[in-house]
């Protein structure tokens, strides 16, 4: 039977077995409404409390700075949408603008090229060859009507830290001097394998998703620091404080719960490991396939990402040789109109097309082991080789 290793941690990840018998109980005997006054509701009820206790610890937040939604994509959109839709409420003369950058997921991308197209100014920063949105950038973007600066703290495809602790100091140090102005980050793919605490960051705004850290798909959170005014995005109900209406996932939000509370327990361990692995296997890769190149920070990258690109190559020819051969991987590229495109974010670096599109994306998680890093390395250079001689793409 042929061997399969997962290597895609980063698209998602394989729900953790403690999860899944945290979340069993409210997927049968307790499914109880959590706004229902009586005995079946309180305990939904209780358990969706205890959720929001262990996300709101994880965060250093308070828990009623919770509020849970459907995951990542989500909370982003509630977040940029609901923040500059209470602004214009408020002030409905006052043009709007956003700093974000290139590199964002098209989560937060895509709400603001929308909101731009309904009025809002949006400066979209560039980043640097490393992968890394300049602080000075974000400075230098800056006017009187810049309202909200939405930078992620780890990038999904090259795993590159931004300089989010800078960007919440300065934008706490304006609120200090009777500035209105509100930091976002997304830290969908920093939660579990960097500390996220929002007072270190200083936002006020975060996203998370439970897919990312072994709970399952379909819910994630949002932090709203106090005082934090959205319009809600969800109307029609009074769930969660009014500003996401609509019944409580109560298996989803116990799952995440308790994927958080694990994320904080092994974050440390699971760190350390995983950057151990994807150091040893980024070594082997280099030394043994010539034209292989890095994308993005050696040294600034959350610790399980590596994204190489492999010269004279199509990233989509070697994903679908290997998943052939049983190695789960990514590539950023997408099929439009019958044409491979490019990553943009492995363009934001300055690659080359060619360069650009032979990118592969390995991301390693809680449940690979050496072994699958061994197997990798015996099939990879190999499968590298055939495509370089089968059919070398023109540079
Ligand atoms: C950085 C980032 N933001 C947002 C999302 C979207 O999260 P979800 O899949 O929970 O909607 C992802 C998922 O890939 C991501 O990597």
């Amino acid at each position: 039977m042929l061997r399969r290793v997962y290597l895609d941690n980063s698209a998602t990840t394989q729900v953790a077995p403690e999860v899944l018998e945290a979340m069993m109980p409210f997927l049968t005997e307790n499914f109880g409404n959590p706004s229902s006054i009586h005995h079946f509701g309180q305990i939904a009820r209780s358990a969706v409390d205890k959720a929001r206790h262990q996300v709101a610890e994880i965060l250093n937040a308070r828990p009623n700075e919770i509020i849970f939604t459907s995951g990542g994509t989500e909370s982003n959109n509630l977040a940029i949408r609901g923040l500059i839709q209470e602004l214009i409420r408020k002030e409905p003369d006052v043009r709007p603008h956003i700093i974000t950058s290139v590199i964002e997921h098209p989560a937060v991308k895509m709400v603001c090229e929308d909101l731009e197209k309904s009025g809002c100014d949006v400066t979209f920063l560039p980043c640097h060859e490393d992968g890394v949105v300049r602080f000075e950038d974000v400075v230098a973007a800056m006017t009187d009507r810049t309202v909200l600066i939405s930078i992620m703290t780890a990038n999904n495809e090259i795993g590159t830290l931004q300089p989010v602790a800078e960007i919440g100091t300065f934008v706490r140090s304006l609120r200090n001097d009777g500035r209105k102005i509100y930091f976002h980050t997304d830290a969908v793919q920093a939660i579990g394998k960097i500390k996220v605490d929002v007072e270190e960051i200083g936002c006020d705004l975060l996203s998370l998703s439970a897919h990312k850290i072994h709970a399952p798909k379909g819910v994630g959170a949002l932090f709203v620091r106090r005082g934090t005014r959205l319009h809600p995005q969800n109307i029609g109900g009074k769930q969660e404080r009014g500003i996401r209406g609509g019944t409580d996932a109560v298996p989803q939000i116990v799952g995440l719960g308790k994927a958080a509370e694990m994320a904080g327990e092994k974050m440390h361990e699971d760190a350390e490991r995983l950057r151990q692995m994807r150091d040893r296997f980024e070594t082997a890769v280099f030394e043994m396939i010539p034209d292989t190149h890095l994308n993005g920070s050696r040294d600034r990258r959350v610790p399980n990402i590596s994204n190489i690109s492999f010269g004279s190559v199509e990233g989509e020819g070697l994903l679908i040789n290997l998943d052939m051969q049983g190695i789960a991987v990514s590539t950023g590229s997408a099929c439009s109109s019958g044409s491979l495109e490019p990553s943009p974010i492995i363009r934001a670096l300055g690659r080359e097309d060619q360069l650009a599109r032979g990118a592969i994306r390995f991301s390693f998680g809680r449940y690979n082991g050496d072994e699958d890093v061994e197997h990798t390395l015996a099939i990879l250079p190999r499968a590298v080789e055939t495509l370089r001689s089968l059919a070398p793409p023109k540079r």
